[in-house]
C-alpha cells in the first residue's frame, strides 16, 4: 500500500506515514476549525515537497482569496499553478449561477457531479495530478431528496477519483451540536475512506483546537484526540501528553 504524506508536522505518524493512495478522506469539523487551511497544506506540500501536482476545487472561498490568505503561511500557490503542479478549479461563482473569471472553472450553468467529475479528469489527465481537495461537500449544492442520492453521490464521487488516481481530501460540516454525525448529510464518514475530525473551542485566550482520526479503512491509525496549532506555517498535530493518559 502506497502511502500519500501529507507533510502536516504530526499527522503523517498518525496514520502509519501518510493517507493510503487513490482513497477519499472526509475533512470535517465546524466552520473556523481549520479545514481549509489543512487542505491546502496537504496540496501545497505534495506540489513543493514530494513532487506530485494537485487539483483544489473550490466551492466555498473564491480562488483570489484563497491565493492571497495562503501567502501568510509563506505558501505561494500562483507559483505552483504557473508550474503546472497546481490547478485551482473555481466552483464558488457557478455554484450561484455566476461566470467566473478564472482560467479554469465550472460553466455557470448546468452545474452538477458529472460536470464536475469531467472537469477533475481533464485536469488531472493535463498536469498529471496525484492529489485533489474538494472544497466543500454540502457546497455542490446537490439537491438530494433522500439520504440515499446522498450516499450514491458520495459513492460515485469517491469511486470515479479512485480510477483516477488521485488521493482526495473532501471537506464537510459538522457541528457541536450533532455529535452523533460526522457530516452535514450524516452519512459521508460512512462512504468515505476515512475520516479527519477538527474541533474549535473558540473561547479564550488560550486557542483550543484538537484533530481526531475517527476512521481510517486500510491502515492501523492513532485513535487520541490530539492537540493542534494553526500557527504562521499552517496547522501543526501535538502528540498527547503521557500525562493526560494517565488520568
Ligand atoms: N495566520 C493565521 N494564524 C493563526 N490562525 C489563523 C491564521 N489564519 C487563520 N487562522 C485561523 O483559522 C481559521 C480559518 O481556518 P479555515 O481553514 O478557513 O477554517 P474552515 O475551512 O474549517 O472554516 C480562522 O478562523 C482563524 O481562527
Ligand atoms: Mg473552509
Amino acid at each position: 500500500m502506497n502511502r500519500v504524506p501529507s507533510g502536516v508536522k504530526g499527522l503523517d505518524e498518525l496514520v502509519e506515514g501518510g493517507f493510503p493512495e487513490g482513497r477519499s478522506i472526509l475533512v470535517t469539523g465546524g466552520c473556523g476549525t481549520g479545514k481549509t487551511i489543512l487542505c491546502t497544506q496537504y496540496i501545497f506540500n505534495g506540489a513543493e515537497k514530494y513532487n506530485e501536482p494537485g487539483i483544489y476545487v473550490t466551492l466555498d472561498e473564491r480562488p483570489e482569496l484563497i491565493r492571497q490568505d495562503m501567502l501568510r503561511f509563506g505558501w505561494d500557490l500562483a507559483k505552483l499553478e504557473d508550474k503546472n503542479l497546481l490547478q485551482i478549479i473555481d466552483g464558488s461563482l457557478a455554484k450561484i449561477g455566476m461566470p467566473s473569471e478564472e482560467e479554469f472553472s465550472m460553466p455557470a450553468a448546468g452545474f452538477d457531479l458529472d460536470r464536475l467529475l469531467l472537469e477533475i479528469m481533464r485536469t488531472a489527465k493535463r498536469i498529471g495530478a496525484k492529489r485533489l481537495v474538494i472544497d466543500s461537500i454540502p457546497a455542490l449544492g446537490f439537491n438530494f431528496n433522500s439520504e440515499n442520492e446522498v450516499r450514491n453521490a458520495i459513492l460515485k464521487l469517491s469511486y470515479m477519483l479512485m480510477r483516477i488516481g488521485v488521493t482526495t481530501l473532501m471537506t464537510t460540516e459538522s457541528s457541536l451540536e450533532n455529535m452523533s454525525n460526522y457530516g452535514k448529510y450524516g452519512i459521508e464518514e460512512y462512504v468515505t475512506d476515512g475520516v479527519v475530525v477538527l474541533h474549535y473551542m473558540g473561547i479564550g485566550t488560550r486557542s483550543n483546537r484538537t484533530l481526531h482520526i475517527r476512521k481510517m479503512r486500510a491502515t492501523k491509525h492513532s485513535e487520541d484526540l490530539h492537540p493542534i496549532e494553526i500557527t504562521d506555517k499552517g496547522v501543526v498535530v501535538h502528540r498527547v501528553e503521557k500525562e493526560y493518559e494517565e488520568i
